[in-house]
């Protein structure tokens, strides 16, 4: 009876400090021991944090934690494990924890975030059923080679950057509401096979880039310094902003299904060895700017009918700036600026005036001849008499273009030269 009484009085009392332990907004561990007091809680309501006093953290017996999982700043810990949990309510933070190596989290499945900065240590996760839950992922300034055990499905925020030894990302992602961002690692060969969209997406110094299923970006697509030979989008059809500059090794481009590029506008540039821009077969319109820099001989885009905002070509290559004159003529170029400057190439051209047929009015311009050599000037003109020598390849019916040649500048309206010759 009184044995009885005992063991009862003991487990109100274990149920007391259960419930004391478990059910804390935060409870921080200061030991090992502050770690096995919560074991039999099975599950913590709230956040854990554990402190910088521990040189290894093993959290058993918790199946889940509602709250956050915190353990920075701490020089000295080298190993946390948790061989039972398979959930984390709120974020999983693990930031300046410069002897960690090992990361053992065999059951965790879902976590509400992952961020984890400055692990230098870091190198492999045991993470053996993988976290597939977990919308927001920041990786930055780590060790690790790979990043097998981390596999979400769908995603707010994806950003790795900073892992100066991580040779592969390749993740199950199907979408990304607010973006992917993978960026100054090491060589990484990036691989989203099931990436249908992503809000913005960036990759920066990636040394390849795989998305077969990628069929929209919504906001901006930039591709900065990468080094990869070639790059192939295979199912884009359409993009907010798309921005590829200073990848020094591309050599080409193809961006098959392309139709549509919104505000954000066309930005290719700085690409050194990048000679051939005509893999747009089907892009249509332009709703932002294009700028096309570079060392190129081709930039055919066969359905291009619409660019909303300004167009500046500039090759130092032999570029025939016919068909964007063209496009010009046609009003396919809505913004006030049009300049096509290539070197040695007589079709070159410059619009800085807003574009109008009206015969007779005056207009502005200027031209880049061959020599290099910039004029501008504005004049009328009325007849195409001394125009007929000009050696321009521009369709006639254009408005407000000057052309140049070797021997005089000549500027007027090809709509009154137009009439003159014929
Ligand atoms: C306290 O925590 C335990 C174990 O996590 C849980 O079963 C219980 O519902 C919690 N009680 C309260 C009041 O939150
Ligand atoms: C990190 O810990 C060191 C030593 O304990 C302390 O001086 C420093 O303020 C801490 N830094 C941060 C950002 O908490
Ligand atoms: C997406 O990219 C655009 C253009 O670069 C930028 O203005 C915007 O802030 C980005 N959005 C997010 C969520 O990063
Ligand atoms: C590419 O798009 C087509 C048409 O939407 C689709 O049938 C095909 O499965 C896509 N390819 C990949 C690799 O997702
Ligand atoms: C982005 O585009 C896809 C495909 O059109 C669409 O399903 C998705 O809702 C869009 N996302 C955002 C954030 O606009
Ligand atoms: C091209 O690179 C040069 C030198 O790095 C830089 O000044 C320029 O702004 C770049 N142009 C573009 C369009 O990125
Ligand atoms: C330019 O690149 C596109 C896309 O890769 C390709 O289809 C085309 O044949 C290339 N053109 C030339 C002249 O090399
Ligand atoms: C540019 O490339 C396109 C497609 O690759 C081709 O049809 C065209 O002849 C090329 N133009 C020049 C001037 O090389």
């Amino acid at each position: 009876m009184f044995r009885s009484v005992l063991s009862l009085a003991a487990l109100v009392a274990a149920a007391q400090a259960a419930t004391s332990v478990c059910n804390q907004t935060t409870y921080t561990a200061t030991s090992q021991s502050d770690l096995d007091a919560i074991a039999s809680c099975g599950s913590l309501s709230g956040s854990l944090v554990i402190s910088d006093t521990l040189t290894s953290a093993a959290i058993d017996g918790i199946s889940s934690i509602g709250g956050s999982l915190t353990v920075s700043n701490n020089s000295q810990i080298n190993t946390i494990s948790a061989p039972a949990l398979d959930s984390i309510g709120g974020a999983f933070t693990l930031s300046e924890l410069t002897l960690l190596t090992s990361l053992n989290f065999p059951r965790l499945a879902s976590v509400g975030s992952i961020y984890w900065v400055t692990l230098p240590a870091l190198s492999t996760l045991t993470f053996t059923t993988g976290v597939t839950d977990c919308p927001s992922i920041y990786i930055s300034d780590t060790d690790l080679t790979s990043l097998d055990g981390i596999s979400p499905t769908v995603a707010t925020k994806f950003e790795i950057n900073n892992n100066l030894n991580l040779d592969t990302v390749d993740i199950p992602l199907e979408y990304a509401t607010d973006q992917i961002d993978v960026s100054y690692n090491g060589n990484t060969d990036v691989s989203f096979p099931d990436l249908k969209w992503s809000n913005n997406l960036t990759f920066q110094d990636v040394a390849s880039v795989s998305t077969p299923s990628l069929t929209t970006v919504n906001g901006s697509y930039l591709l900065i310094s990468n080094v990869f030979t070639s790059l192939t989008a295979s199912n884009l059809t359409s993009v907010g902003g798309l921005t590829i500059t200073d990848n020094d090794d591309v050599t080409s481009i193809s961006f098959p299904e392309l139709v549509t590029i919104g505000t954000a506008g066309l930005d290719i540039a700085n690409n050194t060895d990048l000679e051939n821009l005509s893999g747009f077969p089907k892009l249509t319109t332009v709703s932002g700017a294009i700028i096309l820099e570079g060392s190129f001989t081709n930039a055919t885009f066969p359905e291009l009918t619409l660019v909303r905002g300004a167009v500046t070509i500039e090759s130092d290559e032999d570029f025939d700036c016919s068909d964007f004159n063209a496009l010009d003529e046609d009003n396919g170029i809505r913004g006030n600026d049009y300049k096509c400057d290539a070197a040695s190439s007589s079709t070159s051209v410059a619009n800085t005036a807003v574009a109008t047929s009206t015969s007779g009015s005056s207009a502005e311009a200027t031209t880049t001849k061959a020599s290099k050599t910039t004029t501008s000037s504005s004049a009328s003109s009325t007849s195409g008499s001394s125009a007929s020598t000009a050696t321009s390849t521009s369709t006639a019916g254009a408005a407000n273009i000057a052309i140049s040649t070797s021997g005089y500048v000549f500027t007027g309206f090809l709509t009154a030269l137009f009439f003159g010759i014929f």
